[in-house]
């Protein structure tokens, strides 16, 4: 594998030789890994269909779930860039992948600086995907903050070691009314005041610091008769404030206008995430660079200079199946779509 760290010299990892856990060329091996289950990854890779020579970007390494099937559709000739802004998650990669070879560039970094890491390389996608939101491992690892349940620092932030904002800072300096809409727009949450006043109160006696305390403090602020059936009464307070200290949606929509206009033509686009959010931001931008004409339907003669330069390759999102909802209860709100860029359509401008 060959790792772009921060100003992305390529160069080879001298890790230490491990058991590979996986042969790389098994494209029919398990879909499960290290102890996170990618979501919907049949689904991608046969909408997407990578082959063998081809230039793929997994802007969302994660677990290496998707690189790994990727790899396996491309190899011989083929290669992956893959992306995570998680140092943890581009670490685990080194090990899982150290096998390789120049198969995998794995940066960490996010993937709305695509063009910075592809560019100086010269690199056009012919696949290119995002699987939004985070892995089983961050959630389930309590001193990342991201667990309603393990107990932790109120942290959140995909890369600690960038600086940035804490979900804990948010919560304990957020103007109340900013904190109320936080929780109401970014996490659909109902109970958005009640929830908001009940931190204030908390943060005038003590700053708020761990996950548990937040996560109490919502369920006794939401009346126990009005509780989600199931889900966590503080779990929409939970996606809103990771949302929000990664500036989820605003990394979305610039990283996605990127990549495409890093697709070849003829390259294929897949975008899975969790939130209604997101998924109405993707269809948008993808329904809009699929559409020829953007003129109001009551003109009768076309006025805008608008081209499609994508054709879209699903009209509704495909979601996962019973079997996947019940062997992988995390994938229950998974949405993907997925379009392909027009043969003779001309590179957007950024
Ligand atoms: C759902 S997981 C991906 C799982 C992966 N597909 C697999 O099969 O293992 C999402 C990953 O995206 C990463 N991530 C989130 N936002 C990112 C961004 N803007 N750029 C790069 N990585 C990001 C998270 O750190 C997390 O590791």
């Amino acid at each position: 594998m060959t790792t772009l760290a921060a100003g992305f010299t390529m160069g080879r990892v001298t890790t230490p030789r491990r058991p590979r856990v996986r042969p790389l060329v098994d494209a029919q091996a398990p879909a499960a890994t290290g102890g996170h289950t990618p979501v919907l990854l049949d689904e991608v890779m046969a909408l997407l269909r990578p082959r063998p020579g081809e230039i793929c970007l997994d802007g969302t390494l994660g677990e290496g779930g998707y690189t790994q099937r990727l790899i396996t559709h491309v190899l011989p000739g083929g290669r992956v860039l893959a992306l995570d802004r998680d140092p943890a998650a581009i670490r685990r990669a080194r090990d899982r992948f150290a096998d390789a070879g120049p198969a995998l560039w794995c940066v960490r970094g996010s993937f709305a600086d695509v063009e910075r890491y592809a560019e100086p390389l010269g690199l056009r996608f012919d696949v290119a995907v995002l699987d939004l939101g985070i892995s089983s491992l961050q959630l389930d690892d309590p001193e990342r903050g991201f667990s309603l349940r393990r107990d932790g620092p109120l942290d959140m932030r995909f890369d600690p070691t960038a600086g940035g904002i804490t979900a804990a800072a948010l919560v304990n300096t957020l103007a109340p009314d900013d904190l109320r809409h936080l929780l109401h727009i970014d996490g659909g949450e109902p109970f958005a005041g009640m929830i908001a006043r009940a931190i204030v109160r908390r943060r005038a006696l003590a700053p708020i610091t761990r996950t548990v305390e937040l996560a109490e403090l919502c369920a006794a602020a939401i009346p126990r008769a009005r509780w989600p059936r199931h889900i966590h009464p503080a779990t929409r307070t939970f996606l809103a404030l990771r949302i929000a200290v990664n500036d989820e949606l605003g990394e979305l929509t610039r990283g996605l206008d990127a990549l495409i206009r890093l697709l070849r033509p003829g390259g294929r686009v897949g975008v899975v995430s969790f939130h209604s959010l997101e998924d109405i931001a993707v269809k948008r931008l993808l329904t809009r660079l699929s559409t020829t004409c953007t003129c109001p339907p009551s003109q009768p003669v076309c006025t805008c200079a608008h081209r499609a330069t994508l054709s879209l390759l699903n009209r509704r999102a495909v979601m996962p199946g019973a079997a996947e909802r019940l062997r992988n209860p995390r994938a229950r709100s998974a949405r993907l779509r997925a379009a392909v860029r027009l043969p003779d359509s001309e590179p957007r401008p950024a």
